[in-house]
């Protein structure tokens, strides 16, 4: 292994673009982000402006690989891992989208999912994909383009339409058009892609009603993707490693075996188990996903997706206005001595794992007079450890213990919320050294295509413990903290 190669990460994620410049250790060497403004036309409706994302990946990548360039870096490969689902339709021949990109969060198309939930589709979907009628994934939001875009669908029947999700968007972008291919852990994500099979289905490209034409090749996760155009980064770089981010986050924490689980706490909440080379059906509604596809071998995985973690410190701050900062809540959520029966559901895009309720919205109960912005910050970050035990819990009745839980994301950050996690869920909850997971796992597949990492035990060396939180809520505090979130849930649910 040579010391001098470095690797681009971009990680396209909900709320911001960022690059970062990895060496081969896995240390970061240079960093650029920046956030981009999210579209709301319509209550439940999200979206985000394709060129918005483009232009922040490409500025962010550009001044990663100049810092790191001026430190002595030496880019030869990149890696690319994005917001997963999020839905992107452009021209073939100009590249420019004929929509804005419709976000995995969108719930416009909860009345189709109805629909088709009343004819009894869901089972046969969940057969094929692994996944439920729900608006979160790519197809529903594919279907409302062509429906309602002037002249998409004949577009997409002459053959003139691409669909992506960002992954395939910026690597048709990065490659001026010459590429236009995903992963098969972003396929896995779009409900059009038999997880079984390993292709396209069209039984389910029939359902949705969407010409196959639209679709991109879907390749290993670690691949020659394909190479930049010289004019992007002044010399062309290959493109190796593509994976969704939550997939990316469980590679980049290197959970290679059966049994091995990571929590990322980025916008959302998103719990993967490796479930090794066999496709796990829960009972209770969690997702079955590819995890990774490696040399033609695919690893799954099983998931339970919460739409609003992170999110919802965000709207503390900018739309409650009660915190400056996202690192102010730590302190505050300490100051208390308990919630004082306060409780928040963060159910503001409807609840997923595993309720799958999209009608849902957000509450808060329990308020009394002397409630102020401490019981809410701190009802805040307890509803982010009540709902990972909710996905812990489904898993538990799917036959599964886990021992210990990997975390990373932006608020893997606060001890409180880390040490309260470990009590809610009784178990040991481990944070790593390099909190950028996410960015971290599309490096690794893009080393190992390089072969700058020869296997996965190569990559697993690299993997270091920042600290290990470990249970210490007495038995009965936790029941009482879990029987007032129960009924605050069940006061939330819409159906
Ligand atoms: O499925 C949606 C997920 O990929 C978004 O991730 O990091 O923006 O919460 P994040």
């Amino acid at each position: 292994m040579s010391e001098n190669q470095h690797i681009l990460s971009i990680d396209q994620g909900t709320t911001s673009s960022r690059a970062i410049i990895f060496d081969v250790k896995g240390n970061n060497i240079a960093t650029s982000q920046q956030e981009f403004p999210q579209i709301f036309p319509e209550d439940g409706w999200v979206e985000h402006d394709p060129e918005a994302i483009w232009s922040s990946t490409l500025e962010v990548s550009r001044e990663a690989l100049k810092a790191a360039q001026a430190k002595g870096a030496n880019i030869v490969t990149i890696g690319i891992t994005n917001q997963r689902e999020t839905t992107v339709i452009w021209d073939r021949s100009t590249g420019l989208p004929i929509y804005n990109a419709i976000v995995w969060q969108d719930r416009r198309t909860a009345e189709l999912c109805s629909k088709l939930k009343e004819q009894n589709q869901e089972d046969k979907v969940t057969a094929k994909t692994g996944l439920l009628l729900d608006p979160y994934f790519s197809a529903t939001k594919v279907a409302w383009i062509l429906d309602n875009v002037d002249g998409a669908r004949e577009k997409a029947e002459r053959g003139e339409l691409a669909f992506g999700t960002i992954d395939s968007f910026l690597l048709w972008r990065l490659t001026d058009g010459q590429v236009h291919a995903t992963d098969a852990t972003n396929a896995s994500r779009t409900m059009l892609y038999n997880i079984h099979d390993l292709q396209w289905d069209n039984d389910l490209l029939e359902l949705f009603n969407i010409p196959a034409s639209l679709l991109p090749e879907v390749k290993d996760s670690a691949a020659d993707f394909g190479t930049t155009s010289a004019d992007i980064f002044g010399a062309p770089i290959p493109i190796q490693g593509i994976a969704g981010d939550q997939q990316a986050a469980s590679f980049g924490q290197t959970c290679y075996d059966a049994g091995d689980i990571k929590s990322t706490y980025g916008t959302g909440c998103f719990v993967l188990l490796n479930t090794g080379e066999k496709p796990l059906a829960s009972k209770n509604r969690l997702l079955t996903t590819i995890g990774y596809r490696i040399n033609g071998k695919t690893s799954y995985a099983l998931e339970g997706a919460i739409f609003v973690s992170g999110a919802a410190v965000q709207w503390l701050r900018d739309g409650l206005k009660i915190i400056k900062s996202a690192s102010e809540t730590e302190a505050m959520a300490r100051n208390l001595p308990d919630n004082k029966g306060v409780y928040l559901v963060p159910a503001f895009t409807g609840l997923g794992a595993p309720f799958w309720d999209p009608h849902a919205r957000g509450s808060i109960y329990g308020l009394t007079r002397d409630s102020g912005p401490e019981e809410i910050v701190r009802a805040t970050l307890e509803a982010v450890c009540y709902q990972t035990r909710d996905l812990f819990e489904a898993m538990v009745d799917d036959g599964i213990e886990p021992k210990a839980l990997k975390v990373d994301g932006g608020m893997v950050a606060n001890n409180w919320v880390m040490q309260f996690l470990s009590d809610t869920l009784n178990l040991e909850v481990d944070r790593p050294a390099v909190a950028e997971t996410t960015a971290l796992g599309a490096a690794y597949l893009a080393g190992l295509q390089h072969g700058i990492y020869k296997s996965l035990d190569d990559i697993k060396e690299n993997w270091k413990l920042d600290r290990s939180f470990t249970p210490v809520m007495d038995e009965a505090t936790r029941k009482q903290n879990l029987a007032g979130w129960d009924l605050a849930i069940k006061r939330t649910q819409y159906q």
